[in-house]
């Protein structure tokens, strides 16, 4: 129960990564607040989260737009009166090479990964400043450390949300707030499980633990950095690979 009672809004917990977190956070006794665009996705992890005895409430956000967040902060302060932990894992790939990216994909990524980010964490750091507490968790990607073939736009945002916790770890610090970054490798999720087996083999290959990491590997490490047993890790981006970067 290293989250006992700690409120936490997870962006994109309708599916993969962000689901397996709330499902964990909620393990660790957390209030959890799901939100996603995906209606029904939204409503499915949250019934499944309250069958199993969790406090959890879902909420249809679009991290591109900012009154269907703040919907969501002030209906979590009228509810809960505090937020404690917000993960930013609502993400998208749009890949093109540079020469066959379009403006529009690029823009799409940009706006979601990136601006996304911005817009959730400007939406709550005032109830954290208030409370004197609180961890921001933002999604980046080994992509966000090391690039990646076809990904102009999606390594952009990775390697942006990562400048986002070292500034806010920056400027946040004495206000009690800790800002991490979590750098996944291969995740078995619909987003990677999308890609065609011959290259989902190949990535395999490239790992040396011959496998792709599951979701609930992913939200251990965020539920690690929202407890105060992560007290003192701040600013930091979290490899979770497998060692595929040795
Ligand atoms: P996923 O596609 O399974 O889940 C992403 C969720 O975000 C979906 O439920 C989707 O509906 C939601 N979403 C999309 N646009 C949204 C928006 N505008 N507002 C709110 N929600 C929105 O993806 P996955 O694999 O679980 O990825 C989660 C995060 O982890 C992403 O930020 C991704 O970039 C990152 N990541 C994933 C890796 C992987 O191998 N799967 C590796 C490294 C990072």
């Amino acid at each position: 129960m290293r989250l006992k009672d700690k409120v936490s809004i997870i962006t994109g917990s309708a599916s993969g990564i962000g689901e397996a977190t709330a499902i964990k956070f909620a393990a660790e006794g957390a209030k959890v607040v799901v939100c996603d665009v995906n209606q029904a996705g939204v409503d499915q992890v949250v019934a499944a989260l309250v069958a199993g005895g969790a406090d959890a409430v879902g909420f249809v956000v679009d991290v591109t737009k900012p009154d269907t967040i703040a919907a969501m902060v002030a209906a979590v302060k009228e509810k809960y009166n505090r937020i404690d932990v917000l993960v930013n894992n609502a993400g998208i790939t749009q890949d093109a090479q540079l020469f066959k990216m379009t403006e529009d994909q690029f823009d799409r990524v940009i706006d979601i990964n990136l601006k996304g980010v911005y817009n959730c964490t400007k939406a709550v750091v005032d109830t954290m400043i208030a409370q004197n507490s609180g961890v921001i968790l933002n999604a980046s990607s080994v992509v966000g450390v090391y690039g990646n073939f076809g990904q102009t736009n999606y390594a952009a945002t990775k390697f942006g949300v990562i400048g986002f916790v070292k500034t806010w770890a920056k400027e946040l610090g004495k206000k009690g707030i800790r800002a991490n970054a979590v750098c996944p490798g291969f995740v078995a999720t619909p987003m990677v499980k999308a890609m065609p087996e011959k290259v989902l083999q190949g990535m395999e290959e490239k790992v040396p633990m011959r496998r792709l990491a599951q979701p609930s590997e992913i939200a251990s490490v965020y539920a690690f950095l929202a407890s105060d047993e992560a007290s003192y890790i701040n600013g930091a981006a979290i490899e979770v690979t497998g060692g595929l970067t040795l």
